[in-house]
């Protein structure tokens, strides 16, 4: 008998460590039996090990060939260095093996439907339903190690920053205005319905009426909302409100935070402070507003060169009230026409009637339009969009906003397609002035772009009611690589702002006073100025990680429809326990 005691992990061990009898224990990552002697990898968290069966030892021997990938054993040896040319320097372990005394089976393995550390690719619906399996291979755990890191990382940030970390219900009354919620029905009160937090925002806010002045938490957020690569239905936010702050104190306190992370984890240092870009800025440059800044391709307007043109599509559009922009594709003169054809096709359905294109040549234009351009005009576009010998304009005319987001999808298709995203780049900015609403045409309405407690700025309240569009809010994203990872807000702390807002976003006085009253009490009795931010700990440990998706770095995902393939959430419930809630189906 070996027992489950272990000397050492079966990442350890070393030549130093030559001639100690260990004990390891863990899963078969390879059998290999070399006639005669046969060889075993054992694997744990921490590494794989080889492990030596000789054929002297033949009950042992006879025993090893019975061993499968993914059995559970334990094994008793010495250790051995390997001799020159034997060392496997790929593995930390490779300068020495184990050769085997006793071994344990502590469990047999079914052929797992997938190899473990296998190359082939795996089916998504497979991973997540094997996830167990899934999450021993070595890239899901280092993923769920960094994430533990970081979120280890930022609890002794704001701890030293006296921050203090409080726990915020989950089961919480829903209430309008933001993501839409998931609802639990109550059995003590039938027909009355909980919803999931889609974010602890309110309470946070009453923790500041109660004078914790710096709150912190790593909390869960529930949204029932379409799914993408970076939402899940629920996800982990780092949620920060601090008392008596300004904007620029929590943008310091979250670079500094992320200043942090990036040097423990990945030894990269970020200079501070970010990039700030206004909301306006943002949109005109990239056409969004989380811009890709690990790449330039910013946009210039050449409305008023496109008036001088001899091109009619450019003309109409100029004179008829729309704008000509583009952006300079540096190097993008090698892309053949079929390229051209399919970017083309490409920014169709972002609403673009067109695309132009011009390959620039020393001091002149190729392009089926050229010939509209005259010379100097060639010369004044080059020298506008910045371009050389080699380069590719684009151009869209169009109303603006068709004009930026076919632009935005464009640049960032480019970028991929002429490799212009170096790679471990991490690019951080912050955008700023967001517009405090967004008009829903839909519902022919106003909507808060954040949520309804982001404060306008002092200099907008006067326009509140008359130009609500124009209203700025004290609003701040945080956005890496073209992701949002953060978001938060200078809050409203006076009760009068408060309901103004609710009544801009259709919220009349009795439906705020019969859903927010807490909220409005809260803000009568004393409410500091505060402010604060959330960041999306998902989103960030996928870019940290260079992962595809946020399931890369949650333990148990959910797919797009919403479903826990392992478990098979979500499921039918038992007609009794729906009668119990009071629900009829
Ligand atoms: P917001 O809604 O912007 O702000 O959320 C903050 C951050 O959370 C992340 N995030 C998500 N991650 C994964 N899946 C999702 N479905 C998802 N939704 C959001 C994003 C986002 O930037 N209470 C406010 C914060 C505040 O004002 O302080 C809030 O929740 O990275
Ligand atoms: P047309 O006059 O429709 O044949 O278009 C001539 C060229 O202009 C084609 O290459 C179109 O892709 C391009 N084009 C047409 N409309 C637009 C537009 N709104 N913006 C940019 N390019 C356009």
């Amino acid at each position: 008998m070996v027992g489950i005691t272990r000397t050492h992990t079966c990442g350890d061990l070393r030549p130093t460590d030559g001639g100690k009898e260990v004990v390891l224990c863990g899963w078969v990552a390879t059998v290999r039996d070399h006639g005669g002697v046969l060889f075993a990898d054992v694997r744990d968290r921490y590494g794989r090990t080889q492990v030596v069966f000789n054929p002297e030892n033949r009950e042992l021997h006879e025993r090893a060939q019975t061993l499968r990938s993914e059995f559970v054993i334990s094994v008793r040896g010495v250790v051995a260095v390997r001799p020159d040319g034997m060392q496997n320097a790929k593995l930390p372990t490779g300068g020495i093996e184990v050769i085997a005394r006793e071994m344990d089976i502590l469990n047999a393995a079914a052929t797992p439907p997938f190899e473990v550390e296998g190359t082939a690719p795996v089916a998504q619906e497979t991973r997540l339903k094997y996830r167990f399996i899934d999450l021993r291979r070595p890239e899901m755990q280092r993923n769920l190690f960094l994430r533990h890191k970081m979120i280890q990382c930022m609890r002794t940030y704001f701890d030293e920053q006296g921050f203090i970390d409080v726990e915020t219900p989950l089961m919480i009354r829903s209430t309008p205005g933001g993501a839409r919620n998931f609802l639990v029905p109550s059995r003590l009160t039938p027909g009355a319905f909980y919803g999931l937090a889609e974010s602890p925002q309110l309470f946070k806010q009453i923790l500041m009426v109660s004078g914790l002045d710096r709150y912190v938490q790593i909390v869960k957020c529930f949204r029932d909302e379409d799914l993408r690569a970076d939402r899940q239905p629920e996800f982990t936010q780092l949620d920060v409100e601090m008392s008596f702050v300004e904007q620029g104190q929590i943008i310091t306190l979250i670079e500094g935070m992320l200043a942090r992370v990036f040097k423990q984890l990945l030894g990269k240092d970020i200079p501070t402070p970010f990039l700030r870009l206004s909301y306006d800025d943002a949109m005109l440059r990239y056409g969004c507003d989380k811009p890709d800044l690990r790449y330039g391709m910013e946009f210039r307007e050449i409305t008023d060169l496109g008036k001088e043109s001899e091109f009619k599509v450019f003309r109409a559009v100029a004179e008829g009230g729309g704008e000509v922009r583009g952006f300079c594709a540096p190097g993008g003169g090698q892309i053949p026409r079929r390229g051209l054809d399919d970017l083309t096709a490409y920014v169709g359905p972002f609403g673009a009637k067109g695309l132009v294109w011009m390959r620039v040549e020393e001091g002149t234009l190729n392009s089926p339009v050229a010939k509209f351009f005259p010379p100097a005009l060639q010369a004044r576009l080059i020298e506008r969009m910045g371009a050389r010998a080699g380069d590719m304009l684009f151009f869209v005319a169009d109303k603006p906003s068709v004009v930026l987001s076919a632009l935005n999808e464009l640049r960032q298709e480019v970028a991929r397609r002429l490799k212009l995203i170096p790679p471990d780049a991490f690019a951080l900015c912050w955008v700023l002035d967001f517009p405090l609403l967004e008009w829903n045409e839909t519902e022919k309405r106003w909507d808060a772009r954040h949520h309804p407690f982001t404060s306008p700025r002092a200099e907008d309240l006067d326009i509140l009611e008359t130009k609500p569009g124009e209203v700025k809010a004290r609003a701040h994203d945080v956005v890496l690589n073209g992701v949002e990872i953060g978001g938060g807000s200078i809050r409203i702390h006076n009760p009068e702002v408060q309901k103004r807002v609710f009544r801009l976003l259709n919220i009349s006085d009795e439906e705020a006073q019969s859903k927010f009253s807490f909220l409005l009490d809260a803000l009568k009795y004393g409410a500091p100025p505060h402010g604060g931010i959330a960041l999306g700990i998902d989103r960030l440990t996928m870019l940290l990680l260079g992962a595809e998706s946020i399931r890369e770095v949650i333990a148990f995902p959910k797919t797009q429809k919403g479903a826990c393939l392992m478990t098979g959430a979500p499921a039918e419930v038992d007609p009794r326990q729906l009668k119990e809630l009071g629900v009829r189906m």
